[in-house]
């Protein structure tokens, strides 16, 4: 691939980093294991950034942002023991902890992430190219999720408070946590997706084993020593290391009870295969996606260029949520395509602090690579990249491509480019992307542009039994946080949301007795005498 001059100068030199944006190297050598911060004296990975540094001779090289320890199976077993301590078969503390001491817990955990915000949001940016005000809101959400979870846990457990007496058997109903909970989130929301699994796990009783994402595994580094303060020993524990070792071992161990991976389906495929009790394993799989867009011929094209830029480009298209494929009425193609060419121009390419910037470098090295073969082919089967100097490269600097017309014959159809180019498809009738998502292996979500209300209310209700999410005229996306979260086929396995989360990571377990007078009068002791903190009334504020 040749690079682009005028994307490479967009990199900076060493010494022009403004002070508000700049990070000092940061070598990890400790790993959280059962409230210790323990030393790993073994081999390392270097971390590089998204973002490069130009040299005086105009030539590009990766910032190193720092390492962490590579850890092997040994490390791995060691942070499992010590989740699987900690829960000692539903006998640890946390597990039968009250759940006012678990969201105290919670609560002092985020008190002291929010002290760690400046740090982790230029962590962010570094290592996978956020831009500054897109890794501010990462943040920022994230501490909303987690005052949502310990509200909406409140209001589930108030309405467990309480005994029911149905044909002579007294029962009081509870969630129960499951055990020990593997939990991985992505690259594109390190720290966003992985405390919407993370969270809820914990909250709900089970211990964890925490493995940060392939890239943006530094920015856990100062939130380890807030777990370390908030949490008894074993509670959290962190596993760092080659995830194609240390992962499957843990599977294969049987001691994990709920996989939380939020990734790729062939990774979940097979993690799911490696745990040798599959009736024991629960799994919260947030997998992979091909959003399409269907722009109908009198869909206002304001809205609906507006929106499809959001929904194909924002972070880079690195989004799950990503309108990765947009299919557009023949009758208005040209002039769509034109309209989402000339915005597609405008968006302004730079480094991550920079302000009013919205394409940056990419985090994943191999990336523009990819996208330039997925690009090449396109063109090589008749279609044009539209917009100006669209695919053109630098390092890890990509132009947005919209590339149109897209057929069935290019990997730009099918595959999942999650990047910075838009596929864009005519159709004459509207069963073709209909179809297109009824063969596609992913099962997502959808965005719908077009006001013919007759039309709009057919294809809505063929369209909710395919994906989990109709969006009329809108991008796709996952929030707000407390609607579901789900997918169909190779994209989800179970429901996100604020509450569905709680759920996910737990069972109902009961207490029931006969309702005569001895058993009341033992559950009415129990109750009076706080005797337990599953058998109580306690209502929280
Ligand atoms: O990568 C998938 C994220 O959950 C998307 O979240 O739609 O709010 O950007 P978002």
């Amino acid at each position: 691939m040749t690079t682009n001059p005028e994307l490479s100068a967009l990199f900076p030199l060493a010494n022009s980093i403004p002070a508000d944006a700049r990070v000092t190297p940061l070598h990890q050598r400790e790993t959280l294991v059962s409230g210790e911060m323990r030393r790993y004296e073994g081999d390392s990975k270097t971390v590089l950034s998204a973002v490069h540094f130009r040299q005086a001779d105009g030539s590009l090289s990766p910032v190193e942002l720092g390492s962490y320890p590579l850890g092997g199976t040994q490390e791995a077993r060691d942070a499992l023991d010590a989740a699987v301590s900690a829960y000692d078969s539903g006998r640890g503390r946390w597990p039968t902890m009250t759940v006012a001491g678990r969201i105290a817990c919670v609560e002092h955990f985020a008190r002291l992430m929010v002290e760690r915000r400046d740090e982790v949001i230029r962590l962010i940016m570094w290592e996978i190219g956020k831009t500054k005000s897109d890794a501010q809101k990462e943040f920022d959400r994230t501490v909303q999720y987690i005052a949502a979870t310990v509200d909406a846990l409140k209001e589930l457990d108030n309405g467990s408070s309480r005994f029911q007496v149905v044909d002579g058997t007294i029962a009081q109903i509870r969630r129960a946590p499951l055990g020990v909970v593997l939990c991985m989130g992505p690259y594109n929301y390190p720290l966003n997706e992985t405390f919407t699994t993370l969270i809820p796990a914990l909250i709900m009783g089970n211990t964890v084993v925490l493995k940060p994402p392939k890239f943006g595994a530094l920015l856990f580094y100062p939130l380890l020593f807030a777990f370390q303060k908030a949490f008894p020993p074993g509670v959290i524990n962190t596993v760092y290391g080659r995830g194609e070792q240390v992962v499957p071992y843990l599977m294969g161990s049987g001691d994990i009870n709920v996989l939380a991976l939020i990734g790729s389906s062939r990774v979940a495929d097979t993690l799911k295969k490696a745990h040798p009790k599959s009736n024991r394993l629960r799994a919260v799989l947030g997998l992979d996606a091909k959003n399409p867009a269907i722009v109908l011929p009198d869909a206002n094209l304001d809205v609906t260029v507006r929106e499809c830029v959001a929904g194909a480009l924002s972070f880079n298209g690195q989004r799950c949520t990503a309108l990765k494929i947009i299919f557009v009425h023949r009758s208005i193609a040209d002039t769509f395509v034109a309209r989402l060419s000339k915005a597609v121009n405008s968006l302004r390419c730079g480094m991550p602090w920079e302000s009013g910037v919205q394409v940056t470098p990419l985090p994943d090295q191999q990336k523009p690579a990819y996208l330039g073969e997925c690009v090449s082919e396109a063109v090589r089967l008749g279609a044009c990249v539209v917009n100006d100097g669209g695919g053109d490269s630098a390092a890890t600097m990509f132009r947005p491509a919209v590339v149109f017309p897209v057929d069935e014959r290019m990997r730009l159809y099918h595959e999942e480019q999650f990047g910075p180019v838009v596929p864009v498809v005519p159709f004459d009738d509207v069963r073709e992307p209909l179809e297109y998502v009824i063969r596609s292996p992913y099962g997502q979500q959808v965005s719908l542009f077009g006001n013919d209300a007759q039309q709009i209310g057919t294809l809505t209700d063929q369209l909710v039994n395919q994906v989990c999410r109709v969006n009329l005229n809108c991008q796709c996306q996952r929030g707000p946080d407390v609607f579901p979260f789900a997918g169909r086929k190779d994209s989800a396995e179970g429901t996100l949301s604020v509450s569905d989360a709680l759920r996910a990571f737990s069972i109902r377990s009961m207490v029931a007795s006969k309702h005569s007078a001895d058993d009341k009068a033992l559950l009415n002791a129990i109750v009076d005498g706080r005797r337990s903190n599953f058998v109580s009334t306690g209502f929280l504020l």
